[in-house]
C-alpha cells in the first residue's frame, strides 16, 4: 500500500497537530488561529433562519448570486473597486480552497511561484499539489516596536524570472502580523508587470489592524487589477472559521479556471451560510470598528505577558498572531520547547519552523495566536508566569 509522492512531501498540519495537544493535555490553545467567543448573533440567526427557510440544496456551483452580489458590494465598499459579481467572483470552501484552486487553475507544472518567508503553512503543500516550484523572499525581524518586518528588494527582484507565474502576498500576513506598505506593494507591481507575473493575494485579515496601520490591497494599485487575484473569506472577520465559506475575486478569464477547479474539488460552498454570509458583509460600520479595538487590548495583554516571561516579541500591525524569539531560553529547538511548553505549563503555540520551509529557519521562533478571550489570554498569562518561574529555577541550581 502507498500514498501519492506527492502526498509523501508534506506533514500533517503543525498547526493542527499543535491544538490536538491543547485538547489533549487541557492546555491554553494559543496554536490555531481560532476564537473561543461567540460568532455575532445576527449572523448565527441568519445561518439558521436560511435553513429554516430550505436554503439546503447545492447553490450555483461557483456562488449564489445574491452572495456574490454582496461580495462585490463589499470590495466596493473598502477597496473603491468595482468587479462584475457574474464573472469575476467565484466563491468557494474557505480561502484555503480559493488557494489551491487558483493555483491549480492558474499555473502549469514547473511555474514558479513566489512567497515571503515565513508563510502560512498551507502555501507549501498547495504548491506541491499544483506542481509548480515554491521561491523564497526572506522577511527580516523589525528592530523596535515602531518598524515592521522588511524584505531586500534586490532579493525579491532575483526571485522573478521567466519562470515566475505568480507571486503570493499575505497582507496583513500569517505568522508576523506585517502589513504590506504602498510603496511594497508598487515594487511588486513592477516586477509583476515586468515579468508578466500574477499576484494572488489572501487578505483574510484585511479588518484587523493596529497602531493606525492601514491594509493596501494589491488590486488597489495602478496597473495591478488585471493581474490579481484577491482571496478572502467570512472565517476571521466573522468569527466563523467552521463554516468554509470564502472567495476569490479576479479578472473574467482568470476567473473561469479558478471556477472549473472549484467544481470538480467541492461542488459549492454550504448554501445557507452563503446567505448568512450577505447578513455578514453588510455588518454595520460600527462592527469592524470595534474589531481593530477589541484585538488591540488582546495583542497588549499577551504582549506584555511573553515579553515578562522572557520572551522577544514582535508587536505585530495585523492579524492576530504575534511572532517571539526564545533564543533567550537555551531550547534546544522550537518544537522541542513548543512541546515542553504544552505538556509541562499547559501553553500551546505554534513552533516557528512550520512557517518556513524545511530545515532553513524558525528554529528559535515560536507563534502565539490572540483570537481568544481575555480570561483565556489571563490563563495563559498565569502559565507564562509559572513557566519562566520554573526555568529560571532550573538555570539557577
Ligand atoms: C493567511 C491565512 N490564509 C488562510 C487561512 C485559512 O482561512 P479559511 O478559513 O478561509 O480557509 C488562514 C487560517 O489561519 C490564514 O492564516
Amino acid at each position: 500500500m502507498r500514498i501519492s509522492q506527492k502526498v509523501q512531501q508534506f506533514t500533517e498540519s503543525v498547526i493542527r497537530e499543535m491544538s490536538r495537544h491543547a485538547i489533549e493535555l487541557g492546555a491554553v490553545n494559543l496554536a490555531q488561529g481560532f476564537p473561543d467567543f461567540s460568532a455575532p448573533e445576527e449572523i448565527k440567526a441568519a445561518a439558521q433562519q436560511a435553513i429554516a427557510d430550505d436554503i439546503n440544496q447545492y447553490s450555483i456551483t461557483w456562488g449564489a448570486r445574491d452572495f456574490r452580489r454582496a461580495i462585490a458590494d463589499s470590495f466596493a465598499r473598502w477597496q473603491g473597486i468595482e468587479i462584475d459579481p457574474e464573472r469575476e467572483v467565484a466563491v468557494c470552501c474557505g480561502s484555503t480552497e480559493a488557494m489551491i484552486a487558483a493555483l491549480l487553475g492558474l499555473a502549469d507544472p514547473g511555474e514558479e511561484i513566489i512567497v515571503f518567508e515565513p508563510f502560512y503553512e498551507n502555501y507549501s503543500p498547495d504548491v506541491i499539489l499544483s506542481d509548480t516550484v515554491m521561491r523564497y523572499v526572506t522577511l527580516h525581524p523589525p528592530r523596535s516596536d515602531s518598524d515592521d518586518w522588511t524584505f531586500d528588494p534586490a532579493e525579491l527582484r532575483a526571485a522573478f524570472s521567466a519562470k515566475t507565474r505568480a507571486i503570493i502576498i499575505n497582507t496583513p500576513h500569517n505568522p508576523t502580523g506585517k502589513v504590506f506598505t504602498r510603496e511594497e506593494l508598487e515594487l511588486v507591481r513592477d516586477l509583476c508587470v515586468e515579468f508578466d507575473a500574477l499576484c494572488i493575494t489572501d487578505e483574510i485579515y484585511e479588518h484587523i489592524l493596529y497602531d493606525g496601520a492601514r491594509h493596501v490591497s494589491p488590486a488597489t494599485i495602478d496597473g495591478m487589477r488585471d493581474r490579481t487575484v484577491t482571496i478572502n473569506s467570512l472565517s476571521k472577520t466573522y468569527s466563523v472559521t467552521g463554516w468554509r465559506v470564502g472567495w476569490a475575486i479576479a479578472p473574467p478569464e482568470l476567473c473561469t479556471g479558478i471556477r472549473k477547479v472549484h467544481d470538480f474539488l467541492t461542488v459549492g460552498a454550504a448554501a445557507p451560510l452563503q446567505a448568512a454570509g450577505v447578513v455578514a458583509l453588510a455588518m454595520p460600520p460600527a462592527y469592524y470598528a470595534e474589531l481593530s479595538a477589541h484585538y488591540t487590548e488582546r495583542r497588549d495583554l499577551l504582549l506584555s505577558a511573553l515579553r515578562t516571561a522572557g520572551f522577544q516579541a514582535w508587536a505585530p500591525r495585523g492579524a492576530y498572531y504575534i511572532m517571539t524569539d526564545i533564543s533567550g531560553f537555551g531550547a534546544e529547538s522550537d518544537r522541542a520547547f513548543a512541546m515542553q511548553m504544552v505538556r509541562e505549563f499547559a501553553i500551546a503555540a505554534v513552533p516557528g519552523s512550520s512557517f518556513y520551509r524545511s530545515g532553513t529557519g524558525g528554529s528559535q521562533q515560536i507563534r502565539f495566536t490572540f483570537w481568544k478571550k481575555i480570561e483565556t489570554l489571563e490563563r495563559a498569562a498565569a502559565n507564562l508566569r509559572a513557566m519562566s518561574q520554573a526555568l529560571q529555577a532550573v538555570a539557577r541550581p
